[in-house]
């Protein structure tokens, strides 16, 4: 982080100019430092969304996306995609290198000595109906851990911080899994030590004490990329979420909860469900210009859900290796003439010659594709957040720590532009 120039700002009225130092940081847009801007000046600034706003500074994940780039502590997405696994990829986000090969066994060690629940946890799950949403019970059990891991929940202590992230990687495959098998009245199936992390998942997801279930490697990998693409995207909705919990010093139990609520919703980690929904809906390639229509009608409060992104006004780096693997996986399990694949293909054709799509940037993201694969898996559309979630906790967990090990960090506290009624007095004898 170097100071790289000064912004001038001038407010007017014959007041003084402000000045604000330019920071650039490795790669990306340079920002102007306003944090003493108030003092110096009683103003705010006023940024809704965060449209121009650098929340913190971070060394973890970097976007560009007007180029389509994304990079995890440096590695583009792409190599990592092809050459790493999930747990290799949680090492790197974590500590900033890829593991060698005794750390990678090491970690590897560690995480699966961490992924069984204690088992009055596991009681918690028979207090939800049968028919929650997997999110909701995932909301309420993650947030649950602190109840039960209180052994680590020292936040100024590296160590206590590294197993309490270890434990929350290593956990939360079994409780997606639980609230699965849960739901469609299924006895839980524990952990096995001896698969990877993705196989591990598979294994608690379809096997039954009665039979275990094989998956085949490709399959296996299939699902690794899914949850390598979702590891990490920077200052995103529940990143930021996280970070703005643990900035009060709340445990790293309840930060992550918070980040899985926010992350329900269908325009963040909800939008695969939410665009195979769409997809069932549209039914046919013949109702396709219709979605479309609606879609491009400022009347109708209507999107085409897995198209669009806040940062990236380019192909997403991940949709590309998504499309690549459904079509990998869809081909494994001879499912090219899937209805609802050739749908996806056809609508993703239709978007991308469309003007409308075109002149506002509008691509297909990772969603668009990763909902068809994990239905192609045998995943029910309702677990499609809850994988998403397992995948970004590992981000969630790095952000956290990163944030907590800043000495330069404070309690989030935004400011507001007030627009409600100005002072006044309660009228006399009310109340009387
Ligand atoms: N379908 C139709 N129009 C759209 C869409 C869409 N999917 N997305 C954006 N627009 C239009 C929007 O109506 C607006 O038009 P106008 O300029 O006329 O008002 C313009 O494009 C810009 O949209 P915005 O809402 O200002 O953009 P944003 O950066 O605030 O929103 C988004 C980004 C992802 C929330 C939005 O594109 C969206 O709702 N997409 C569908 C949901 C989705 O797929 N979300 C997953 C995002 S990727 C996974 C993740 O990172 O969580």
């Amino acid at each position: 982080m170097t100071q790289n120039g000064i912004a001038t700002l001038n407010l007017g009225d014959g007041k003084e100019a402000i000045e604000l130092p330019v920071i650039s940081g490795s790669m990306g847009p340079d920002v102007v430092d306003i944090r003493k801007l108030h003092a110096k000046s009683g103003v705010f600034t006023y940024d809704p969304g965060f449209l121009s706003t650098a929340s913190n500074k971070s060394s973890i994940t970097f976007i560009d996306g007007d180029k389509g780039i994304l990079l995890y502590r440096g590695y583009p997405i792409e190599q990592l995609a092809r050459q790493c696994n999930f747990t290799d990829v949680c090492y790197l986000l974590m500590y900033g290198e890829l593991p060698n090969e005794s750390e990678k066994n090491d970690f590897n060690k560690l995480v699966t000595s961490h992924t069984m629940l204690h088992e009055q946890l596991v009681k918690f799950f028979s207090g939800f109906r049968r028919d929650a949403h997997p999110m909701a019970v995932m909301v309420g059990v993650v947030g649950a851990l602190s109840a039960f891991y209180h052994d680590a929940l020292d936040i100024s202590d590296v160590t206590h911080r590294e197993l309490s992230a270890v434990r929350l990687i290593a956990k939360m495959p079994t409780i997606a899994a639980m609230a699965y098998k849960y739901n469609i009245g299924q006895p839980f199936i524990y952990p096995r030590a001896n698969l990877s992390y993705a196989e591990n998942f598979l294994h608690m997801m379809f096997s039954l004490p009665t039979e275990d279930y094989k998956a085949d490697p490709r399959i296996v990998r299939a699902l690794d990329r899914i949850l390598i693409l979702h590891a990490d995207h920077e200052q995103n909705a529940s990143t930021s979420t996280v970070r703005l919990a643990g900035s009060s010093g709340a445990n790293p139990f309840a930060c992550i909860a918070a980040g899985i609520a926010c992350l329900w919703g269908p325009a963040h980690g909800g939008a695969n469900e939410a665009c195979l929904h769409m997809l069932e809906e549209i039914g046919d390639v013949s109702r396709i210009n219709e979605y479309i229509k609606r879609a491009k009608d400022p009347d109708e409060n209507y999107r085409l859900m897995g198209f669009g992104h806040r940062v990236y006004k380019n192909l997403d780096p991940r949709s590309t290796l998504m499309r690549e693997t459904c079509h990998e996986v869809l081909n494994v399990l001879g499912l090219e003439n899937d209805r609802l694949f050739k749908l996806a293909l056809e609508l993703e054709r239709i978007a991308l010659e469309d003007d409308y799509f075109i002149s506002k940037k509008l691509y297909p993201n990772v969603d668009f594709y990763s909902g068809i694969v994990q239905r192609a898996l045998g995943i029910p559309t309702s677990m499609f957040t809850a994988i998403f979630a397992m995948a970004r906790t590992i981000g969630w967990v790095a952000q956290w720590n990163e944030m907590i090990s800043d000495p330069e960090h404070k309690i989030g506290r935004p400011r507001q532009l007030y627009t409600g009624t100005v002072q006044r007095d309660v009228p006399a004898g009310y109340h009387q």
